[in-house]
């Protein structure tokens, strides 16, 4: 079985993270967001993924190789300019050799894979998307289907007053190779914009699987952060296969964790806490960070090799790699950090603050 993963986004929402890291490679935990991604798939019998990149592929080849470190076969498909969500399958079609997975390279679910296979076995249609009842569907694909599940309509991206129903796309498909002959080559073509509608006007079988499974949409920062606290409450677990990183989780409650480590909280390796710190709840601290004395940093997430220095404050915002914090900065409130960036000493940020390196 095969999988394409569309990872090609520049990320826009996430910027600036996604300025030196594509979206597919943000770390999760300390793992690159889309290894664990791929991992599912093995265990869901995928033996080979296509990854149809473009933004920044650089560091997701130098990561995954030929996918032998994550136990699979993993191929690359670089597109010079995007090609959009149906133009980047067209752009694969000469490497599939049956019905294939789709996946959006950022969305963070329970799925069960097998099951979905099954459900399009029995329907025995062209494909198959997997749906999910949301409260706001304004930021997403709309699926209409009848009793049987069978896709009537497809709308992207509505009005919120024109929303047809709450059921939406929720990113993964099971296509059969006739899908792609319906896609035009050498241009630019959105799955969700003209393939779907198109297929389904012409009366072509799509049907719904309809799930309640964990799933959320990683590509905005609020989302990101709450995929962590979702993971450290509970609410998704990642089967230990997931955890190829070597931090620690303490969950609630936690007796082994320092007397200023607050639970839930997630600590990378080599990490240093000042014992006057106060570091969590929510706090994902990676690899190698330093935390100074009366530092706190809680609800947030700091990637790896963030320094917050001594009386810096940290809460709900995003550091990328190799951020600094200096002295009684005050980092809060939304603000989004990119790599290597430096907040000076006594610094408040506003609220949503967005800081690259050299602002
Ligand atoms: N290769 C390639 N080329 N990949 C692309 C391109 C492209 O031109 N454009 C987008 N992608 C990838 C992104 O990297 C991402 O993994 C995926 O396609 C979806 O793009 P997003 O930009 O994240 O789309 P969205 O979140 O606004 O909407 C999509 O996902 C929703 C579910 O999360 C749509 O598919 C909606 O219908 C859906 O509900
Ligand atoms: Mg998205």
């Amino acid at each position: 079985m095969q999988a394409v993963i569309l990872v090609g986004g520049e990320g826009t929402r996430l910027r600036p993270l996604t300025y030196g890291t594509p979206k597919p490679m943000v770390p999760l935990f300390g793992v690159p967001f889309l290894e664990r991604t791929i991992v599912r798939l093995r265990e869901a019998g995928v033996n080979e993924v296509i990854l149809a990149a473009g933004y920044l592929p650089q560091a997701i080849i130098d990561h995954f190789g030929d996918g032998s470190t994550v136990g699979l076969r993993v191929t690359y498909v670089l597109e010079k300019a995007p090609l959009g969500t149906a133009g980047a399958l067209r752009n694969v079609a000469d490497r599939l050799t049956g019905a294939f997975f789709v996946l959006n390279g950022d969305v963070l679910t329970s799925l069960d894979l097998r099951a979905m296979l099954a459900y399009h076995n029995d329907k025995g249609g062209e494909g198959v998307i997997h749906a999910i009842r949301v409260d706001d569907p304004s930021a997403f694909g709309c699926l209409v289907h009848d009793g049987t599940g069978r896709i009537a309509r497809f709308v992207e991206k509505p009005p919120r007053a024109e929303a047809p129903t709450d059921e939406i796309n929720a990113g993964t498909y099971l296509l059969e190779r006739s899908v792609l002959d319906r896609i035009p080559s050498g241009r630019a073509v959105s799955i969700e914009r003209e393939t779907f509608p198109e297929l389904l006007a012409a009366g072509g079988r799509l049907y719904a699987y309809t799930t309640d499974d964990y799933w959320l949409d990683v590509g905005r920062p609020e989302q990101y952060v709450q995929a962590h606290s979702d993971v450290l409450d509970g609410k998704l677990v990642l089967p230990s296969s997931h955890h190829a990183s070597s931090g620690t989780v303490f969950a609630v409650p936690s007796p082994q964790a320092p007397p200023n480590l607050h639970p839930p909280a997630f600590v990378g390796a080599g990490v240093t806490i000042d014992p006057s710190a106060v570091v969590g709840p929510y706090a994902i601290v990676g690899d190698g960070c330093r935390i100074g004395a009366g530092a706190h940093v809680r609800n947030s997430i700091l990637w790896d090799g963030v320094a917050i220095e001594a009386g810096a404050q940290v809460s709900d915002a995003i550091l990328a790699s190799n951020v600094t914090v200096g002295k009684g900065a005050i980092v809060r409130a939304g603000a989004v950090i990119g790599h290597d960036a430096s907040i000076a000493a006594g610094r408040v940020l506003e609220p949503q603050a967005r800081i690259a390196a050299g602002d």
